[in-house]
């Protein structure tokens, strides 16, 4: 059985390689930033604010998520393991996450490591699929029809908090908040940390053996 978180900045590469390893350990993979811009789509009054936080690159209140995770994590698909992405993000998430049955029982938090410089260029040339959550990069990955996702067909768009402002936010946000949650599961010895600066493949290569 594999339950993994995967801890890293924006644009580290959680999605690409969480989705990968989700995929060969047959488990979901869950990530709290899909899952919210789901909410955000619906139009509803509680996805209006969650657009608002998003977009300056802040995060949703911590127990909001937690809920959100703990009934996700509740759907039958989750009971034979789970990859978390994007979760938990601050160290109030981390604890409560330890005291649900599906958190009491994480095998190993992957950390994902890049400088910064490689961050801003990865996330200022992203292009996401609002359908499927793939993501491709406009000069490294670029997909095979302009502006078309190659999983699903539907349109590529640059996701709102992808611009200089929010990116900066968001790093900021990863270094006060999230940081202290990577020190707190190794207090537990469930970290691994990850060089994920080389190619996808590379990264992948690494990741694989957790799973
Ligand atoms: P979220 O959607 O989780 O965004 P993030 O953490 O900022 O991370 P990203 O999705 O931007 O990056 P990624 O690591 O997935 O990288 P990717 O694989 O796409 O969260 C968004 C917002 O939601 C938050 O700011 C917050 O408001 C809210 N939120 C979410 N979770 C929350 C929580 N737990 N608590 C509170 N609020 C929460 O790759 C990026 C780019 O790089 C792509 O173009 C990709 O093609 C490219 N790339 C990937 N790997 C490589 C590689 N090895 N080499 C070169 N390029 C690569
Ligand atoms: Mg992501």
């Amino acid at each position: 059985m594999t339950r993994l978180i995967l801890v890293g900045p924006p644009g580290s590469g959680k999605g690409t390689q969480g989705a990968r390893l989700a995929g060969e350990a047959s488990v979901p993979h869950l990530a709290t930033g899909d899952l919210l811009r789901e909410i955000v789509t619906s139009g509803s009054s509680e996805g209006e604010r969650y657009k608002a936080i998003m977009k300056s690159g802040n995060l949703i209140a911590d127990e909001d998520i937690v809920k959100l995770v703990d009934d996700r994590l509740k759907k039958a698909d989750a009971k034979k393991g789970y990859l978390l992405d994007g979760f938990p993000r601050s160290l109030k998430q981390a604890e409560l996450f330890s005291n649900t049955d599906a958190g009491a029982l994480l095998d190993r938090a992957l950390v994902l490591n890049v400088d910064e410089d490689a961050l801003i260029e990865r996330l200022s040339g992203r292009l996401t699929c609002l359908s499927c959550g793939a993501s491709f990069h406009i000069k490294n990955f670029p997909p095979k029809a302009a502006g078309k996702c190659d999983n699903c067909g539907a349109d590529l768009i640059q996701r709102a908090d992808d611009n200089p402002e929010s990116i900066k936010q968001r790093l900021k946000v990863y270094r006060d908040t999230t940081e202290p949650v990577i020190e707190y599961y190794k207090h537990k010895g469930l970290v691994v940390e990850i060089d994920a600066s080389g190619s996808p493949d590379d990264v992948y290569s690494a990741l694989r053996a957790y799973i």
